[in-house]
């Protein structure tokens, strides 16, 4: 029988791509959440897979030992160890979870497997110290846009989630990295293109739509076009990347938060549902951050944005979902192994 009485301390491991990360929290309050970056990634214009397992490899352990010096604990004190199962990348995966299993192993502890794009969500629900913030209530509607997943989802409870849209093709993620290639910035282009697009005109050109029915999106389209534009650009002046390439860039994400913020609009109106919030890497996206609160303003939403720090990929989303997980007692066993895809549902 579970005592929710006593304070609950979870290790949480990220180990789904190229992040390394772990973190400590004591019920629901973080107390440390490390993360090592890949930097191994940058020449070759994206993640490597086995560049990246074997960075985990390397990372795993200092990360880990950091995370649990930072916040103040000693290692007796760690209730439980949570670790992201999937999806992801197989390899980089295999490492947070092998190195999770031993942990528990040695100490003794329960195990807690996560879903990834769950914990994602959950970010909202981390507290930090002497920082002030008011947690969505349920039901809301989450937009979950990272570099794998664009989903719309209905969170009716912590552990009960129901994705009513998502992406058929490219995440909206890949759409921004895979856009910026194109016109030459470095891997990952999402940040980058958010960075020159504020110099930029956003109706300076215009990119293809998708028109799919229902709460799905698809970007491959956007892609092609883009793709197709520059190219018959370029053929007429060379220099045309470089004497546009703020309004090119702005031009782009204006077009990518038109497709995302259509299909939350239709949910939020579909469902009744009027607490929104933004989770995964694109939710750093200054464009579209906006774009949700001017949303807000117009449409009456309670509108809740994760902190930077937890729109990337971390731990502490992770040891938040053990935490919730470890309250009903939902627990793995030493024979789980990663997945490299799943949904939520
Ligand atoms: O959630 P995440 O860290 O990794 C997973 O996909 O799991 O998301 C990474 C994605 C990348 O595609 C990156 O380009 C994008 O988030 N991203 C951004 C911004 N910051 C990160 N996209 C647009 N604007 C940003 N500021």
């Amino acid at each position: 029988m579970i005592d929710n009485n006593r304070d609950i301390i979870i290790l949480g491991i990220e180990s789904s791509c190229d992040d390394t990360s772990a973190a400590i929290i004591r019920n629901n309050l973080i107390l440390s959440n490390e993360v090592a970056g890949q930097a191994v990634h940058i020449a070759y214009g994206g993640v490597v897979p086995e560049l990246a397992s074997r960075a985990h490899q390397q990372n795993i352990i200092p990360v880990v030992d950091l995370a649990i010096k930072k916040s103040g604990i000693s290692m007796d004190e760690i209730t439980a160890v949570a670790f992201t199962r999937g999806p992801g990348l197989l390899g980089s995966l295999l490492v947070g979870t092998s190195f999770a299993k031993g942990f528990a192993l040695a100490r003794k502890i329960p195990l807690i497997e996560v879903n990834h794009l769950q914990g994602h969500v959950l970010a909202h629900f981390v507290k930090e110290k002497s920082v002030e913030k008011k947690l969505p209530g349920f039901p809301f509607l989450c937009l979950l846009v990272s570099g794998g997943n664009s989903q719309i989802i209905i969170v009716r409870d912590h552990l009960d989630m129901e994705v009513i849209g998502q992406t058929i093709d490219d995440a909206a993620g890949e759409a921004f990295d895979k856009c910026a290639k194109v016109i030459g910035l470095p891997y990952p282009g999402g940040p980058m293109i958010d960075k020159l697009a504020k110099e930029g005109d956003p109706k300076a050109f215009k990119f293809a739509k998708p028109k799919l029915p229902g709460l799905d999106y698809s970007f491959s389209g956007l892609k092609t076009s883009f793709l197709y534009f520059i190219r018959d650009r370029m053929a007429e002046n060379p220099n045309f990347i470089e004497e546009n390439k703020a309004d090119i860039c702005a031009s782009l994400q204006y077009t990518i938060i038109e497709v995302l913020m259509t299909k939350v609009k239709q949910a939020a109106k579909e469902t009744g549902i009027r607490t929104i919030a933004v989770a995964g890497g694109v939710s750093a996206n200054s464009g579209l951050r906006q774009a949700l609160l001017d949303a807000a303003v117009k449409y009456n939403w309670e509108m809740h944005i994760p902190a930077f720090k937890f729109t990337t990929d971390n731990a502490a989303m992770i040891s938040i979902t053990g935490y919730y997980k470890y309250l009903k007692g939902e627990f793995a066993s030493q024979d789980a192994v990663p997945y490299s895809r799943v949904s939520l549902k």
